[in-house]
């Protein structure tokens, strides 16, 4: 794992933006696996600002979210469709042919995740999958104890999650019980992986995947077993890294050294 660790949010948000950036400019027909959440919101609106600006181009990549809410049809304003609509695809007038999401409302929410699972490897599989974390630990809705070779399903949502997803509902809306969600297999299988994370509430779950051991338990230590895995944090997330040392040395302020 490479271990980039930036002084505030928005330098680690830029350096993930970057990233995404430079993929697209080496491969512009890319394939990119995308999240959702707060975390990722910032990420968007840095790339919707490098597209207007003529540095990079997203209109021959191909995208497929992670997740999607069980029962919410794409124009429900909470629905991922909608969120993703509103900052990313709709500002940059992407060809909705090439943007993917599960779809929360069909009528067999097993038979969608596999179908989703199916396309994604027709499509030649992710180049870049963009990740955020949980604060218990989630990648995609992986919640503890997921198997770590598990494929494209649907999830219940544990408690934590939801509550800590009702900041994007109305007072009066229920946050859903179930999600479709990429498995960690799927995850695994993309190409690169760049995981996000800043703030304090994350500092304890990005230490147990980076340096916690393999375990269900925590699903993003999943990522300690793909070959090309990039953590961008914030020096809060990254406060209980006991070897946080060692990744400054080796990345000084977030940068790739160069041997020699
Ligand atoms: C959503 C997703 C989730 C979020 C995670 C963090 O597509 O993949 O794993 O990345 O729940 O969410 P925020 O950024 O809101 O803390």
């Amino acid at each position: 794992m490479k271990i980039l660790i930036l002084p505030d949010p928005a330098a680690a948000v830029a350096r993930c933006a970057q990233i995404i950036a430079q993929t697209l400019t080496e491969t512009p027909q890319a394939v990119l696996g995308l999240a959702t959440g707060g975390t990722m919101e910032p990420v968007y609106a840095d790339l919707v600002r490098r597209a207007e600006a003529g540095e990079v181009s997203l209109e021959r990549m191909t995208s497929f979210n992670l997740d999607e809410y069980v029962g919410l049809p794409p124009e429900h304003p909470q629905s991922y469709h909608t969120y993703m609509a509103e900052r990313l695809f709709g500002p940059l007038g992407l060809d909705p042919a090439r943007t993917h999401l599960p779809r929360g409302d069909a009528e067999d929410p097993a038979t969608e995740a596999a179908r989703y699972d199916a396309a994604i490897g027709q499509a030649g599989g992710i180049d870049l999958q963009l990740l955020g974390i949980g604060g218990n630990g989630h990648i995609g809705f992986n919640e503890p104890s997921s198997s770590l070779a598990s494929p494209t399903r649907v999830k219940t949502l544990t408690s934590a999650t939801r509550e800590a997803n009702a900041r994007f509902f109305g007072p009066d809306e229920t946050v859903p019980r179930f999600a479709i969600t990429m498995g960690i297999a799927t995850i695994l299988r993309s190409r690169r992986a760049v995981l996000l994370a800043t703030g304090a509430s994350k500092a304890s779950a990005v230490a147990a995947m980076v340096e916690g051991p393999l375990s269900a338990r925590c699903p993003a230590s999943a990522l300690q077993l793909h070959p090309s895995a990039t953590v961008v944090l914030d020096t809060e997330a990254a406060a209980e890294l006991e070897l946080r040392q060692y990744y400054e040395t080796v990345h000084p302020k977030g940068q790739e050294v160069m041997l020699g």
